[in-house]
């Protein structure tokens, strides 16, 4: 057993429950068990997506859904527009210029978010783009998107609306019908608390138009090849899957039903509102603004003066808590509280304990347990 606490932005703890679903022998990929498995997991996917349509799941990490999301819906030389806000968001860009698609970019200062008014202008200006791609959460500022107004948006454009929730499905509101999502993704380490390895994918009939329109240039990601093999009267994937993650994400799956999915998105909020609170009373500041702050990472400034290898090596190797550091020019910047997955109040308490006991350390603090005493108090 780890006993380090991961308190990552993903990969999150996985419950005994997960890893021992793991350990179920592997069956033919080709068979009858295998099928009922996939469709049992893809049907639990798309509840959670909250889709009346199907879902996939793709052997990979969510960057492969984020390629397949983009490469299959729109042809090499059509117009895209990403909403780049910080390392996700810009990801999907260069995806898309990899696939020779056109971008067009809406730049969003980092730590805020977008407002879906820029995107009605950005599309009135500019007929051609064929879609819009948005990260829900952006996990490299602990930022949450307004997916549900921005949604409302697209409804007056002929555009596919692409949607991130790689760190946010099951963390938080996301409702693939009802905010007119035409392509939403999801991977499987982060609040679905698996082990890394897996993506999901589900599409609307308009994105699945378009996906027949275009001849795509991914072969392993072929959105075509898998729905061709997924909606079979035994339903496959196109080629060999993980059997052993398809089991770990079953019984995560069903871990997020026991649970209930409302139940769930509201313990990531509280979560979320107990780790802000917290970061403030040890006298931290966010860096995401706090209006907009993510439910599932709450992204932080380094204090004046510390280095990530003092600050974030001493809450791992002193206080075994593993918390993740800033990207790209956030590097040393901020560091992150993963607080996706199975994290609640024990977790929190042991983060909080972790970071205080290191800033008083390093003399940052006089009061190791402002923190931790804060935590007590949103739990009470
Ligand atoms: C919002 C978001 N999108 C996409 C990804 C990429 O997922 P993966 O690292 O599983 O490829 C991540 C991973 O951190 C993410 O947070």
């Amino acid at each position: 057993m780890n006993d380090i606490l991961l308190m990552l932005p993903g990969p999150t703890t996985v419950h005994p429950r997960v890893l021992n679903a793991m350990s179920k022998a592997v069956v033919n990929h080709r068979g009858a068990k295998y099928g009922e498995i996939l469709s049992e997991t893809t049907e639990l996917m798309s509840k959670v997506f909250q889709t009346p349509n199907k879902s996939y799941l793709l052997t990979g990490s969510g960057t492969a859904a984020m390629e397949a999301g983009v490469a299959n819906t729109v042809a090499p030389g059509e117009k895209i527009l990403n909403v780049v806000g910080g390392k996700f968001g810009e990801r999907l860009m260069k995806i898309s210029q990899t696939h020779g698609i056109e971008t067009k970019e809406l730049e969003v200062e980092w730590g805020t978010a977008v407002d879906p008014k820029l995107i009605a202008e950005a599309l009135d200006e500019d007929e051609d783009i064929k879609a819009v791609t948005v990260v829900h959460n952006e996990t490299s500022t602990g930022v949450a998107a307004p997916i549900e107004e921005i949604g409302k948006v697209m409804k007056n454009y002929d555009t596919l609306y692409i949607v991130d929730t790689v760190s946010s499905l099951a963390g938080d509101e996301v409702n693939v019908e009802k905010f007119g999502i035409d392509v939403c993704f999801t991977g499987s380490q982060k609040c679905l608390a698996a082990p890394p390895g897996m993506a999901a994918i589900t599409l609307s009939d308009d994105a699945w138009a378009a996906v027949d329109k275009v001849e795509t240039n991914t072969f392993y990601l072929d959105l075509k090849a898998a729905r061709k093999s997924g909606d079979k009267a035994v339903p496959e994937t196109p080629y060999t899957p993980s059997v052993s993650l398809t089991y770990a994400m079953n019984e995560a799956l069903k871990m997020v039903m026991e649970e209930g999915l409302d139940a769930r998105i509201a313990r990531h909020h509280k979560a979320a509102k107990a780790s802000v609170a917290a970061v403030k009373a040890l006298g931290l500041e966010l860096f995401a603004d706090e209006a907009v702050s993510s439910a599932t990472v709450t992204a932080v400034k380094m204090p004046e003066g510390i280095t990530d290898a003092d600050f974030r090596g001493t809450t791992r190797d002193k206080y075994g808590v593993e918390l993740a550091g800033g990207q790209d020019h956030l590097k040393g910047n901020i560091f992150r509280i993963g607080h996706m997955g199975n994290v609640s109040y024990k977790e929190l308490t042991q983060t909080f304990a972790a970071i205080g006991m290191t800033l008083k350390g390093l003399g940052v603090t006089d009061d190791a347990g402002a923190g931790v005493a804060s935590i007590a108090e949103s739990y009470l």
